[in-house]
């Protein structure tokens, strides 16, 4: 027998297509609005139109009133079983319905449970809220004011409206390295609010079954394991009797990570009617009341010797993080993984200082498809290195390379204390210009400009750290960061595996399958992949912040280890040799001496459960937890050129080229959907998406006729490349690819139009880059009388 062809089983490194699309594509997805439930009711929710006000009065009698409402739940019905208000992700509490105050528009008010949704939506509108308006807070600046009024005063110990005001890095050192700097670059920016919306929006059906006492919850999660453990805690439920499902979901971007006061609600409202109550958010109430991303102003300096090198970074931030504080983030750092920040630049000194707000806003600060803040950091970092070159007059793909960490200078510590593993930063730049054709684009450049054109070429190079925990480092409310994988391997050498991770779309069931193949050498097709049923999957921290690869995917590797070595005893019952005797090749195993004589997998399995040698447990299955020792260091160089419309603020994107460095590519296809979606999010915070808000707090931006998603007519076409550097500690040399070209897009965007327009000396404009902003940059400019 000759060894098994890895790409034709399907293992690491084959462009398998997904196997969950054959069900998407046919219609045939499992989505929360899917589920019918035996006499299942309605919820719609009544949410605030103010922004900031205090309840003096809410009447639900009409509402009562309207035949086929089972149900209208209150904040003080709410209040009198201590779930009026619950914990967030970050050591706050946030309202599950509003009982003092409203402090955000569309803050849930109160409930509706009947027979239909139309019925409950109709009784929503029949209950009275006597409002008393109170002033509005929009953004940091307004909530720092002197006199400004408190907007958590439900809150004991919080005389202001600050939530955190924390330092990280070395003052002192960074200091010094600015008195040596032979210049100082800076800027200030703006990464405006924005909306992960999944094209799914939030939901749940909770069924509590009174004679068994069980909780069943159907809900749109990206983690059901620390939902299930936020049920008992919360609901004070004992845990083995709540059981999360989370069925397919039609995208999450980090919007599904956050527990929401619907499914609260449902819950309870389940427990009270002892049916089962299904809730559906609608597209604006997704929008303007769960996750949202960003809204942070970021200033800094950046201390420059003559001859390029960084001296020395200092940064400022001021988060809006709403009315309530609820991002997931370890409780280690409190603004979340913003210290990534010129992890790839080789920085003696930094020094970062960052506080958070509140504001009455809907709460903010999700990880929207990145880790905890890194976005704004890279953001950051990519428009200060770009300001910088410019300012000494140096070419800007040059300055970066003069600053890089050196392949060579691995393991690094970065200027705010991380340790990153690997690197080949100026490769990947190199093959990113080779793919540009860069010094042809700057002659051409050169040569427009002389006609008036205006061409401008933007990059963007970026490593961030993807893979939380460690668990020393890594928790969420406490519980440690970590993952897992479970695998069955059943008789006949047809698999099921289960691990503690969600997708959300990002092809788990496909990947996953493959790393087995891989390990074991059974065909991709013969292992079943399931996810998100707390009372099957093994527990787990779920799917955010590209975790899963670096962490579950690195469980389903280690138990299929496991497998392996116990299919190796049998292998050697089999052929009635020593176990050190026997040899490995993918599928099979051999005898060292006579490579003819072997075992397949497939009759280790049936010998699992058939002809197992004496005092050998039977069966063939395992599970694993993966507590990985570090971050896995993804790295990328995406580069953007442009050309803007002088007379009008136009701009569009000539060619976008994509570097990427995430390891060890298990499915170099589904890799390659996800950095393309990626690269689409970035160019639609840097073009178009706007939602904010006006002076009353009303949510602009609150529906798809102004929050635009970009659609394949606008959507640029984008050109891939890639580097392999291993992950020196991923059992697969994998790291996390998912949310990079998110994080390092939209820099590369920005930078390409501010470059070609950099003669009008205007030195940001903030996103998105609409015509009309860069319009007005245009006729600011210097040279034109
Ligand atoms: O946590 P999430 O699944 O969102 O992100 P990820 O770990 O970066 O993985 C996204 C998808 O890309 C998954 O299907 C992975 O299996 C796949 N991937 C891959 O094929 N090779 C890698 N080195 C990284 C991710």
């Amino acid at each position: 027998m000759t060894a098994l062809d890895e790409i034709k089983i399907g293992g690491m490194g084959a462009r398998r297509k997904r196997v969950e699309d054959n069900r998407f594509i046919r219609g045939r997805g499992n989505y929360i609005d899917d589920i019918v439930l035996p006499g299942m009711l309605h919820m719609e929710i009544l949410r605030s139109p103010l922004a900031h006000a205090r309840i003096r009065s809410i009447d639900t009698s009409k509402a009562w009133d309207i035949p086929g409402v089972r149900l209208v739940l209150t904040g003080e019905m709410m209040a009198t079983r201590n779930l009026a208000w619950m914990p967030t992700l970050s050591y706050d509490t946030q309202a599950v319905l509003a009982t003092d105050k409203v402090r955000f528009q569309g803050q849930e008010v109160a409930c509706v449970i009947a027979d239909d949704p139309y019925i409950a939506k109709d009784a929503c509108e029949a209950i009275v809220v006597d409002y008393e308006p109170l002033p509005v807070i929009v953004n940091p600046t307004q909530a720092l004011a002197d006199g400004a009024p408190l907007i958590r005063d439900d809150k004991e110990n919080q005389p202001d409206n600050v939530i955190y005001d924390w330092e990280v890095g070395d003052r002192a050192g960074t200091d010094q390295a600015f008195e040596q700097a032979d210049h100082v670059s800076e800027i200030e920016l703006h990464y405006p609010r924005s909306h992960p919306s999944p094209l799914e929006c939030c939901g749940s059906i909770a069924d509590f079954d009174r004679a068994t006492s069980k909780l069943t919850v159907y809900m749109t999660s990206q983690a059901p394991h620390i939902v299930r453990a936020a049920v008992a805690l919360i609901a004070e439920l004992p845990e083995h009797m709540i059981r999360i499902i989370s069925p397919d979901l039609g995208g999450g971007f980090g919007n599904k990570v956050p527990v929401y006061p619907g499914y609260v609600m449902s819950i309870l409202a389940s427990i009270l009617t002892e049916r089962p109550v299904k809730w559906i958010e609608d597209r604006s109430g997704n929008l303007i009341s769960t996750g949202f991303g960003r809204d942070v102003y970021l200033k800094g300096q950046m201390a420059l010797r003559a001859d390029g090198r960084i001296l020395g970074v200092r940064m400022h931030t001021d988060a809006d993080h709403g009315a309530f504080f609820g991002d997931a983030q370890p409780s280690k750092f409190k603004i979340g993984l913003m210290h990534s920040a010129f992890s790839c630049y080789d920085i003696p000194a930094a020094h970062l200082t960052a506080r958070g707000m509140y504001t009455n806003k809907a709460p903010g600060g999700v990880a929207y498809r990145c880790s905890f803040r890194v976005t704004e950091a890279m953001f950051f970092q990519e428009r200060m290195v770009q300001a910088a070159a410019d300012d000494l007059g140096m070419d800007q793909a040059e300055f970066r390379r003069l600053n890089f960490v050196r392949d060579d200078d691995f393991p690094h510590r970065t200027p705010f204390g991380f340790l990153t593993d690997s690197g080949q930063y100026g490769k990947c730049l190199d093959v990113g210009l080779k793919a540009v054709g860069y010094e042809k684009f700057l002659e051409q450049k050169e040569e427009a400009r002389k006609r008036g054109r205006l061409l401008g070429i933007g990059i963007s190079t970026m490593t961030e750290p993807l893979g939380a925990g460690n668990s020393r480092e890594y928790d969420i409310l406490g519980i440690k960061m970590f993952d897992s994988a479970e695998l069955r391997v059943h008789m006949t050498g047809k698999a099921i595996l289960r691990t503690g991770a969600k997708t959300q779309g990002q092809g788990h069931e496909t990947t996953w399958a493959q790393i087995v193949a891989h390990e074991l050498g059974l065909p991709a097709e013969d292992v079943v992949v399931e996810e998100g049923d707390t009372d099957t999957a093994p527990f787990g921290m779920g799917t955010y912040a590209s975790r899963s690869t670096p962490v579950a995917g690195a469980a389903v590797a280690m138990v299929s280890r496991k497998i392996r070595a116990k299919a190796r005893k049998l292998a050697a019952h089999l052929l009635e040799v020593s176990e050190e005797d026997i040899e490995w090749e993918l599928g099979r195993f051999y005898i060292r001496s006579a490579p003819d004589q072997g075992v397949t997998i497939q009759e280790c399995a049936m010998a699992a459960y058939s002809n197992m040698p004496d005092g050998m447990e039977p069966g063939l299955e395992g599970n694993a937890y993966y507590d990985p020792p570090n971050l896995t260091w993804p790295f990328a160089c995406y580069i953007v050129t442009v050309e803007v419309d002088p007379e009008t603020g136009v701009w569009d994107v000539l060619s976008t080229i994509a570097v990427d460095d995430c390891g060890v590519r298990i499915n170099p296809m589904v890799v390659e959907g996800q950095i393309m979606g990626g690269l689409t999010e970035a160019y639609a915070m840097a073009s178009m998406q706007f939602i904010t808000f006006d002076a009353e707090g009303n949510c602009v931006g609150s529906n798809f006729m102004d929050y635009l998603l970009p659609t394949s007519w606008e959507t640029p076409g984008y050109e891939l490349h890639e580097v392999v550097t291993p992950c020196p500690h991923h059992p697969l040399g994998a790291k996390g690819i998912g949310e990079c070209a998110t994080v390092g897009g939209p820099a590369a965007f920005v930078n390409a139009v501010m470059d070609a327009i950099k003669d009008t000396g205007v030195r940001n404009i903030d996103m998105p880059l609409l015509p009309d902003r860069v319009y007005e940059a245009l006729t600011e400019r210097h040279d034109v009388s």
